[in-house]
């Protein structure tokens, strides 16, 4: 889930080149988990056609008053259409388009369903320089924005016209962001901050080698998504791993040894409400690193490790107001040695996975968990993807207890 989730989304499209675009948004916005019905002006059909974006968003595109292609026109319900939208979006908004709302004028469906329109209004302006800076246009979205309407801003550069300046309509990604900022506060990890770590660590014997575990980081990956998707501002502090973020409400630090996440984890942890410590960390470290590589010999090698510093341990030990979440991969005795470490480390709940499940833990793109809350409660999940997983997660951590 995320801010758009099962949002109703009406789009207005008026008649400029920026229309092109459109099609890209609404596949965005679907993809999002929202609901789009597109309402056209007549000229916006020049510049982008309806089978596109009724193909796109799924339902049919309205542009006239009345489908006229029987004896018995339909009425095209513009009441219905504003009333059924969470919010209204008109990009882009011509100077025409934005002239007309400001002034009530009714000439096409899009405008009736504006004048109709109860619900939140964004307006995406596009038009050549001199018209947006001219100041009848200047005092129409003036207008606009005393109305309550989001008049968005505009973007500067080539223009359709060959001249650059301001006036171009937003990127499909940074509407798509303001839309997700405004549904945002009412997402249910809205105004928290999630700490997770995630991966592996490695620990260098020598300028070569070191010892690591098989750790992709794949499923800290997926809890940070979701806990962004459900609108926390999330610290994400990883071990090494190829893995990308794609919310932008996740701020990355990449580290590589134990010692270096406690570290990271030890200056962020009191200012967060939640703490997820997905990763391995290394147990052991080699006492002594060394400076040169080591040189093949003929006799066995011999190691000194000595611990790493317990990062779950130490926050179970700090904690304060957070709610703290740690993994247990354990081989055998799942249960015995997950709710041993619950108690130990003083957690909220810890997720177990066993390696003796099939498509579970390291590197796959699945994982089989038993989440415990602190009352020692047991919830088990069927083998799923590590991003329905991590939903799971959140919904036993945000689940309210007794
Ligand atoms: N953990 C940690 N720092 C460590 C070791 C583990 O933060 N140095 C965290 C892991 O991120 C995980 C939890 O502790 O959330 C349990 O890790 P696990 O390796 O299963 O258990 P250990 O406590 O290391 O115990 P053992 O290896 O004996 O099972």
């Amino acid at each position: 889930m995320n801010a758009l989730s099962g949002k109703k989304i009406l789009l207005g499209i008026s008649g400029g080149i920026a229309a092109y675009k459109i099609p890209l948004l609404v596949r965005q916005f679907i993809q999002n988990g929202a609901e789009v019905r597109v309402v056209m002006t007549p000229d916006a059909k020049e510049f982008v056609t309806p089978l596109t974006l009724a193909t796109l968003s799924k339902n049919e595109v309205l542009s006239t008053f009345t489908t006229t292609d029987t004896d018995n026109p339909n009425w095209n319900d513009h009441v219905a259409m504003a009333l059924w939208a969470d919010v209204f979006l008109i990009a882009p908004a011509t100077a025409n388009t934005i002239s007309s709302m400001a002034h009530a004028r009714c000439n096409n469906l899009l405008l009736a369903v504006y004048l109709s329109a109860k619900c939140p209004v964004f307006i995406a302006p596009a038009m050549d320089l001199d018209m947006y800076a001219h100041p009848a246009t200047q005092k129409n979205l003036e207008a606009l924005s005393r109305f309550g309407h989001h008049v968005l801003p505009v973007g500067t550069g080539f223009l359709a016209s060959g001249l650059s300046g301001k006036g171009r309509m937003l990127e499909p990604e940074e509407i798509l962001t303001h839309l997700m900022e405004y549904f945002s506060p009412e997402l249910p990890l809205a105004g928290t901050t999630v700490l997770i770590t995630a991966g592996p660590t490695y620990e260098a014997i020598d300028p070569v080698r070191f010892i690591g575990n098989h750790s992709s980081g794949k499923m800290g990956f997926a809890l940070a998504e979701t806990a962004a998707n459900k609108g926390a501002k999330v610290y994400l502090v990883c071990g090494p791993n190829v893995l990308k973020t794609q919310n932008p409400n996740i701020e990355r630090f990449d580290v590589t040894t134990a010692a270096e996440m406690f570290e990271q984890v030890k200056q962020l942890y009191p200012n967060v409400d939640y703490a997820i410590a997905a990763a391995a960390v290394a147990d052991y470290r080699p006492q002594n690193v060394q400076n040169q590589k080591i040189k093949k010999k003929e006799q066995a090698l011999v190691i000194d490790l000595e611990p790493t510093i317990d990062i779950l341990a130490y926050m179970g030990k700090h904690k304060k107001n957070q709610q703290l979440i740690g993994f247990a991969l354990e081989t055998e005795n799942g249960m015995v040695h997950a709710q041993d470490k619950l108690k130990r480390k003083n957690l909220d709940g810890i997720v177990l996975n066993t390696l003796a499940d099939e498509g579970a833990g390291f590197s796959t793109d699945t994982n089989k968990i038993t989440y415990i809350d602190k009352d020692l409660k047991a919830t088990s999940f069927a083998l799923k993807s590590k991003a329905e997983v991590a939903e799971d997660i959140f919904n036993q951590i945000l689940a309210p207890h007794a």
